[in-house]
């Protein structure tokens, strides 16, 4: 992957198109396109659709789509709190105010043949544009998706479009296996079936730490993309740190995404 500048911009984007997907999630497109252009698999912005008085800070989300030609990106977004409630009531047409992009993106080995996706729920969001970026380069994709219960395994077709194979697990085994989304990379980490150049995961820290277990035992790269919560989204406030093997780091510049054997979930 080419390097890149890092300097988010602080910009007003549009919203284009907007539906809400069963009761608890949307995906909305947003013109805006300084930051279409520059955006990378990865990376995120930092959002509001509302004034300061209502709510003071701007909300962190990852670039699900990204269609530079078109000046324009998607988010896919989970109802959880004030901000999202109030995006959720977005029309079309309505003005968003946009600081990216932010962080630091995946990195894809020149070399890479082949990769692994492992994203649990809402994860989904921020790999997607990564398996758009691998499937254009010719690299092969394992997708190891998993949810609470199938209509929870957002964007799938998508997924499942741009891979050589997908692995679902549900909670409720209403999808594909029940149980640990990491029991299919297991096996074939085990069987020696296939080699991975990377193995990529968002979506959950327990999943992560899943990962680095088999990390240690079967010696792959991988990297985590991370969600804390986020006070500027540049760097600044040193809200949103976390503790790896280099000390003290902040998700919103160092990361979101970071080498998985780097992170340390527990005080060690
Ligand atoms: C780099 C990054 C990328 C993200 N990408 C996406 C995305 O693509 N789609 C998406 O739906 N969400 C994403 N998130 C999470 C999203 O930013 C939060 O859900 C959002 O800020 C919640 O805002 P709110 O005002 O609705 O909820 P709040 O009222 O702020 O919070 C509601 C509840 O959610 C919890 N919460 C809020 N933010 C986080 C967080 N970052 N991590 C863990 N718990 C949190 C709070 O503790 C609280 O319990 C991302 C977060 C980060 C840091
Ligand atoms: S959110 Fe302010 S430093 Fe990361």
């Amino acid at each position: 992957m080419e390097a890149y500048e890092n300097k988010p911009l602080l910009v007003k984007g549009k919203i284009r198109k907007h539906k809400l997907i069963s009761n608890n999630y949307g995906e909305m497109v947003i013109e805006a396109p300084q930051i279409a252009k520059r955006a990378k698999p990865g990376q995120f912005v930092m959002l509001s659709r509302w004034q300061i008085k209502n709510l003071l800070l701007k909300r962190p989300f990852s670039f699900y789509q990204i269609n530079p030609q078109e000046g324009r990106f998607t988010i896919l977004y989970k109802i959880v709190g004030k901000g999202t409630e109030i995006l959720s009531n977005s029309k079309i047409g309505d003005e968003i105010e946009l600081i990216g992009p932010c962080g630091n993106g995946f990195l894809l080995p020149k070399e890479a043949n082949r990769i692994a996706l492992v994203a649990r729920g809402i994860g989904i969001a921020t790999l997607l544009p990564l398996a758009q970026e691998a499937s254009n380069r010719g690299i092969e994709i394992y997708s190891f998706l998993s949810a609470r219960e199938k209509s929870l395994l957002l964007g799938r077709d998508s997924l499942e479009s741009l891979s050589f194979h997908t692995f679902y697990t549900t909670d409720d085994g209403s999808k594909g296996r029940k149980g640990k989304v990491t029991y299919f990379l297991e096996e074939l980490l085990k069987e020696n079936k296939v080699n991975f150049e990377a193995v990529y995961t968002c979506g959950s820290k327990r999943l992560a730490q899943h990962i680095q277990e088999l990390q240690q035992k079967f010696h792959f790269f991988s990297y985590v993309s991370l969600e804390e919560r986020m006070g500027c989204g540049i760097g600044a406030c040193k809200g949103c740190v976390i503790r790896t093997c280099h000390g003290y780091q902040r998700v919103c510049k160092e990361g979101p995404v970071f080498p998985l054997e780097e992170v340390m979930f527990y005080e060690r």
